[in-house]
């Protein structure tokens, strides 16, 4: 198999986390609902390939994501591997009793930066799903559960256009104050470029809230996902959201598609010579596995270069 020649660049991370939302932001977006089995091998799969944080599922109405409407069944019977986190989106307290019966150790809570999706998502204004998040980053903490927040629509919305920078800072600042351990910066329909992500890592800084408090989460619409990611790991972040395959979406977000394909991002990292721990062939081999079961081929260019080889 082809690897990238491996050519180091100055200023950036030796080692990189990535997020594996594949399971739950790439399914979640699927018109078929995907069989719970597929979805536990998926997981299992992403493991053995190294991934050691894979977000399962979410623990959201079964209504408004009908995809995920078996996140307790997923639970009980995917795979776990010892040392890898398996967290869950959690919108509220009815979703929290649910992880906790399930067993969950960490979650993860989704805000957003404009009110327009705030509404669309969450049918709360932004102040509304904050209260809304509240109790849930409190009892999470008290059982000693870990809490990441998202913020979704941090460069523009497809209602209310750009996003100013202050107003993404604003929210992801009340986010982080409930207790959550790190925030990480949705471009949920794709639409920012390198300089505005420079700019809004910037302006977290300017607030007090460094790049290592903050991770990256591109879809990949315009194809700016990769040129992103390196611009913020230029700034310092060393935690970056992918989906194996770049599968996914928002199903209340028309214009999301797939989320930056995990195997894109491991190529350019391996070629600059920072570590992921990640085996690029046994993941691509499983993106061509679940485009099998999807019944379409993965968007990634380096999925779809790797199987012509
Ligand atoms: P609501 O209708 O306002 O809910 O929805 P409610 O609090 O009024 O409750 C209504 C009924 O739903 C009640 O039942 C609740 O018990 C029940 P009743 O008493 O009438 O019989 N209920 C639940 N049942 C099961 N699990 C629950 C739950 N909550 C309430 N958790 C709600 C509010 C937040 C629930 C709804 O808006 C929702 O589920 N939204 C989720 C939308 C979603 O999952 N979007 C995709 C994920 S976000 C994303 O993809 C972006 C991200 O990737 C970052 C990026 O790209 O930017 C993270
Ligand atoms: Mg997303």
């Amino acid at each position: 198999m082809r690897v990238p020649y491996e050519v180091p660049a100055d200023g950036l991370p030796e080692r990189v986390t990535i997020y594996e939302v594949s399971p739950r932001d790439g399914l979640q977006n699927e018109s078929a609902v995907v069989p719970v089995e597929v979805k536990a091998e998926l997981i299992a799969r992403l493991a053995e390939a190294g991934l050691t944080t894979i977000e399962a599922t979410s623990f959201v109405h079964p209504r408004w994501v009908p995809q995920l409407a078996d996140a307790g069944e997923l639970l009980t019977r995917m795979p776990r591997v010892p040392g890898v986190r398996y967290p869950v989106l959690v919108p509220n307290e009815r979703g929290l009793d649910r992880a906790l019966e399930h067993g969950v150790t960490e979650i993860a809570i989704f805000g957003s930066a404009t009110e327009t999706f705030a509404q669309r998502n969450l049918n709360r204004s932004v102040a509304g799903s904050i209260e809304m998040f509240a109790p849930v980053v409190s009892r999470a903490l008290q059982e000693g559960i870990k809490v990441r927040a998202y913020v979704s629509m941090c460069f523009g919305d497809p209602w209310e256009g750009p996003t100013p920078p202050a107003q993404v800072v604003d929210v992801g600042a009340r986010l982080l104050d409930l207790g959550c351990y790190e925030l990480s910066l949705g471009d949920t329909i794709g639409v920012g470029t390198p300089g505005h992500v420079a700019a809004l890592i910037a302006a977290f800084d300017a607030r007090g809230i460094g790049a290592g408090r903050l991770a990256v989460h591109f879809h990949d619409t315009y194809g700016q996902a990769l040129a992103n990611t390196l611009a913020a790991l230029t700034a310092g972040v060393t935690v970056v959201d992918a989906s194996a395959g770049g599968i996914g979406g928002c199903p209340y977000a028309q214009s999301a598609t797939g989320n930056l394909a995990t195997e894109d991002l491991v190529w350019m990292l391996h070629g600059l010579g920072i570590e992921t721990g990640v085996d690029l062939g046994s993941l691509a081999a499983t993106s061509v596995w679940v485009a099998e079961r999807l019944g379409r081929p993965s968007p990634s260019r380096v999925v779809q270069a790797l199987a012509k080889e």
